[in-house]
């Protein structure tokens, strides 16, 4: 028998592998470092540079410190708010675990911000209800200030520090390593020292956050790539409901970074070039507190009807000032520094001009409620990829459907960043040896950077990865925006197919194997472009308006045919897109039929 041939790699064997190190895979980590296994995070960032930390708003849970409130209720409004996408069994599981695990973040160090009396502060959210819609608005997003992710990402880093974690930091995920008993491990670059390393594992876990850069405007940070998506792909793994990028209603104009939805929690409202208060109109109840899809949606048409502010009209303005210099420097102290310093605006005296920014991928590589990455084998089989899970952004559970409520995703992190452990400990009872591997497995993973640092070496010709990258974002932007038509979409898929059989004659100019950033943007434009190809074919066949998939062409839902999970796989031929039945179940309640979504 042939054995692996360790000379070209360094080898590591951990019980499991985590791929991020946001706050979910910091969550999952620390369930499992805390049970005594030999837990690695490999991430490509210092660990508190990981996207979480810009999560701004605050964490759902019906704790009713503020207004009565119920799990039952921010099920409902969560069921409501996917537009009947999400899955009601993981919806109500995270629903009811929410009090207990902000609690827990609580005791593990997070400084949420107090109400006089030492509870925890809880601020309004777009989409919140109390008694099933009847009983108004609820309050129900525990908040640190403005900073909450910053907060919760920084106390569960330094709890895995106790925990004896192992971090390998700035270490770039090549390529899964599978065979016919599942995941066994990750092939992956350290980016400072360009060395290759296998990481042999009896569990492997994404966590690996949004692909928000696939768009050129947007609230995510450079490294929101879609790494874990993308290897996902390259397992012949599909990915789920792609089509569903949030916009955010208020990130700021032209730039992009996010303005919480907090402001309007506080009282702050939008305006437009006329000074109206037009969510009035598109909202009659909820008003600017409406959901993400329903507010981005209003501001796009004003937009669209001329009434935008500025030069070109191209943007709404968020008012808050009237709230005063005390409440926004206590409350919202982030967004006055984000104003000044992307704006140029004195948010205490003026209003910041914002427009729908996309914020957040619903969609995500598909689990079941344990995290548990499943697969569809025949018709309507959905069956598990054994030793492979996914968490957080990553994932598609399928708790946010076609619209995700804000404050549900820090929500997410934790309460499946749980789940995924206890799992994970049941498969390392069942599992306690690593699995033997091929001898050639590390080579997929290492083809792909050796292709790109050949490329410089050789002085091929061909277009730059900045070049490159500028003409996707751009084609996501122009094409599947807030507004989506069969004509434009497909405009958009011929654009974008085009552009990825570009990806070949691609290169890049730094052949130097040490800290080579271009060959970390080379890797990620990759996994960009091909979360791009599935979202915009998913896109493409949806002939529906639900959530945030808005077609002027098709404006209504149609549940008959199309409440149903898009699943894209893709290879050398393209994107095939299959599809799976939502999970009307919950665990132990009724279930919440689809009605017409009013706010
Ligand atoms: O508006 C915000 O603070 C964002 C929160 C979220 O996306 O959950």
């Amino acid at each position: 028998m042939a054995y692996l041939s360790t000379d070209k790699v360094e080898h590591h064997f951990h019980d499991v592998v985590i791929v991020g190190s946001g706050g979910a895979g910091m969550r999952c980590a620390l369930q499992l470092a805390d049970a005594g296994h030999r837990v690695a995070v490999v991430t490509k960032v210092l660990p508190t540079r990981s996207h979480t930390v810009a999560a701004q708003g605050g964490i759902n849970a019906s704790l009713g410190n503020v207004a009565s409130d119920h799990w039952h209720w921010h099920m409902y409004d969560t069921v409501k708010g996917s537009d009947y996408l999400g899955d009601q069994d993981a919806i109500e599981y995270m629903c009811r675990a929410a009090p207990l695990l902000v609690r827990e973040l609580e005791h593990q160090g997070v400084p949420f911000s107090r109400l006089d009396d030492g509870r925890i502060y809880q601020r309004p959210f777009g989409g919140q209800s109390r008694e099933f819609g009847e009983g108004g608005q609820a309050s129900r997003t525990c908040a640190a200030a403005d900073r909450t992710g910053h907060a919760i990402l920084h106390s569960l880093y330094q709890q895995n520090l106790r925990a004896g974690t192992h971090f390998y930091q700035e270490f770039f995920a090549l390529d899964l390593i599978t065979g016919d008993d599942g995941c066994q491990g990750l092939m992956a670059w350290d980016i400072a020292r360009g060395e290759y390393h296998l990481f042999q594992a009896k569990a492997v876990i994404l966590a690996t956050g949004g692909a928000g850069r696939v768009f050129r405007v947007t609230t995510n940070a450079h490294i929101c790539t879609g790494d874990g998506g993308a290897l996902t792909l390259a397992a012949g793994l599909p990915m789920e409901d792609m089509e569903f990028f949030q916009f955010h209603p208020t990130g700021i104009a032209d730039v992009g970074p996010l303005i919480t939805e907090g402001v309007r929690g506080e009282g702050g409202y939008l305006i437009n070039a006329n000074g109206e208060r037009f969510m009035e109109r598109y909202a009659p109840t909820a008003k600017d507190l409406a959901s993400r899809d329903v507010v981005s949606r209003a501001i796009a048409q004003e937009i669209r009807e001329g009434r935008g502010c500025g030069p070109k009209k191209d943007h709404v303005l968020l008012k808050l000032d009237h709230l005063g210099e005390e409440l926004i420097m206590s409350k919202l102290p982030n967004i006055h520094e984000l104003a000044l310093r992307f704006a140029d605006v004195d948010c205490t005296k003026d209003p910041v001009p914002v427009q729908p920014t996309v914020h957040y991928t619903m969609g995500g590589i598909p689990t079941n409620r344990f995290g548990e990455v499943v697969y569809s084998k025949g018709r309507n089989k959905e069956v598990v990829f054994p030793g492979l899970y996914a968490i957080g952004e990553a994932a598609c559970v399928s708790v946010h459907g076609a619209n995700r409520l804000g404050g549900n995703s820090l929500l997410e992190i934790v309460v499946f960043g749980r789940a995924c452990g206890n799992q994970v400990m049941k498969h390392l009872r069942e599992h306690r040896y690593h699995a033997q591997l091929d001898v050639d497995c590390w080579q997929r993973g290492a083809e792909r950077v050796e292709r790109w640092l050949s490329s410089a070496r050789d002085r091929r010709e061909g277009p730059s990865i900045a070049d490159v990258r500028l003409r996707m974002q751009t084609i996501m932007q122009e094409h599947f925006g807030v507004y989506r038509t069969e004509e434009l979409m497909a405009e958009g898929v011929a654009r974008l197919e085009s552009l990825a059989g570009e990806m070949d004659r691609a290169v890049i100019s730094d052949g130097c194997g040490l800290f080579n950033t271009e060959l970390v943007e080379a890797l990620e434009l990759e996994n960009l472009m091909a979360l791009a190809r599935v979202t915009a074919a998913g896109a493409l066949a949806r002939r529906e308006s639900r959530g945030a998939h808005a077609r002027d062409d098709y404006p209504e839902r149609d549940d008959e045919r199309w409440m149903r999970h898009t699943l894209a796989t893709l290879d050398s031929e393209g994107v095939k897109l299959g599809y799976k039945p939502v999970r009307t179940s919950p665990m132990t309640v009724e279930s919440f039929p689809p009605k017409k979504r009013v706010y």
